[in-house]
């Protein structure tokens, strides 16, 4: 392997990584084209800083990188946007090979580096939202921003040549690319989907921060670099407002088929009135996938066999995900279909039933549908449209 850093700007340097054949993220999240642990060296001057690092298993690949343009042990500064070990963990490493570098991470990530680190507090310099750090003729600015993705986390702002160093914020896993790449955008939607769709609220607040910066340059630390950055700006405003399309997401699972039937024939209302429809069974889904739909359904629909007095474990997970990841969702309707007592409807509605989606209809029914059951689901799919409809 080559190993060497990339300039993307004068003084500025690409140094981190691609993880090409990583398949899962978190135990929890497929990558389907790997992704990247983007780090980079910002040499000023007089004085050096890296941003951000890489995950674990990778310190020697890296280290040979920043080694290609100036010595690890030469690094005045490691600023840790974020403490997670995909972009903080090899910071133990770099700390052992380099005597002087101080790390540069808000109050919470000095807690943090010190927990999941073991970095001492005498080589930690803690940085107030707007501080700034000059390298000589380069300016690092700092910018709190909380729970994107972690309560620790904060952007960096190069001043002079207006790149702004967001960490996940405008990130997306896949390891393709290094500059813009034009199929990115299903790639972004899906990470901001997974991690960011949360914090909505937190992503608002932060482009509201970074809208008075002048930006040539968003370089994340997963996925491809902006170059020309309006672009992803201009969703991410979306996607954190929460902006819905006329777009219903459909999780389900069957066992016998007649919960698949009645989700079917919902999904024919849905499609003759020219609603988009996402259709995910869950035995076979991507959550991926799935998150990213989540991101701009206005309604969903879940179908669920009664198993064991219950939901089928599958679509409890489903539920379970809406629950967590908080989606702009606004009406859901239930489908379901049991063998003597059911139970199942019960159970979404004690997950889903304090989430802030209107519930539009519930249809519960004893075995395969029948004429006049398909007749109720009619029904319940024109609702749904109304609805969606506004
Ligand atoms: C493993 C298993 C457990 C089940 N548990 C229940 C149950 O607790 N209560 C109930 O009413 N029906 C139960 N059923 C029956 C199913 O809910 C019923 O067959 C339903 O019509 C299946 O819908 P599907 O064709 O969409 O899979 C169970 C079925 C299976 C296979
Ligand atoms: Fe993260
Ligand atoms: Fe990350």
């Amino acid at each position: 392997m080559i190993n060497k850093a990339i300039e993307i700007s004068e003084g500025v340097y690409y140094v981190g990584v691609k993880d090409w054949n990583r398949r899962l993220f978190d135990s929890l999240i497929p990558l389907p084209q790997g992704t990247t642990y983007n780090a980079y060296i910002v040499k000023g001057g007089e004085k050096t800083a890296l941003v951000d690092t890489v995950n674990p298993g990778f310190e020697k690949e890296f280290e040979e990188k920043i080694n290609s343009i100036t010595r690890v042990e030469e690094i005045d500064y490691i600023i840790m946007n974020h403490a997670e070990p995909d972009h903080a963990g090899a910071i133990p490493y770099i700390l052992k090979k380099n005597k002087k570098a101080k790390l540069i991470t808000t109050e919470k990530g000095s807690k943090m580096a010190s927990i999941f680190y073991n970095v001492p507090n005498k080589r930690i310099k803690v940085v107030k939202d707007g501080e700034s750090v000059t390298l000589g003729n380069k300016t690092l600015r700092f910018i709190e921003a909380p729970f994107l993705h972690w309560p620790e986390t904060m952007f960096t702002y190069l001043f002079e040549d207006k790149i702004l160093f967001p960490c996940d914020f405008f990130g997306s896993h896949t390891a393709f690319g290094f500059y813009d790449i034009e199929e990115i955008i299903p790639f972004a939607k899906r990470y901001f989907g997974e991690i960011m769709m949360p914090f909505r609220n937190m992503g608002r607040k932060a482009l509201n921060k970074i809208e008075e910066l002048e930006i040539k340059i968003i370089a994340p630390s997963h996925g491809p670099i902006y170059r020309n950055p309006e672009k992803i700006i201009s969703f991410y405003k979306k996607w954190t407002n929460g902006e819905t399309e006329e777009k219903v997401i459909v999780l389900y699972v069957s066992m016998w088929g007649s919960t698949e039937k009645m989700i079917k024939t919902l999904v024919d209302v849905l499609l003759a009135e020219k609603i988009d429809v996402c259709l995910y069974n869950l035995v076979t889904s991507d959550i991926g996938d799935i998150a990213k739909d989540l991101v701009d359904s206005r309604a969903l629909v879940l179908g669920t066999p009664t198993v064991f007095g219950g939901m089928h474990p599958l679509a409890m997970y489903g539920a379970y995900l809406i629950k967590a990841l908080k989606p702009p969702i606004k009406y859901f309707a239930i489908l379901s279909s049991y063998g003597w007592g059911g139970g199942a409807i019960k159970q979404v509605l004690d997950i889903l039933g304090s989430s802030k989606i209107e519930l539009i209809d519930k249809v519960e029914i004893n075995g395969p549908p029948t004429q006049k059951d398909y007749e109720k689901i009619i029904q319940v799919g024109k609702k749904l449209v109304e609805k969606i409809r506004g």
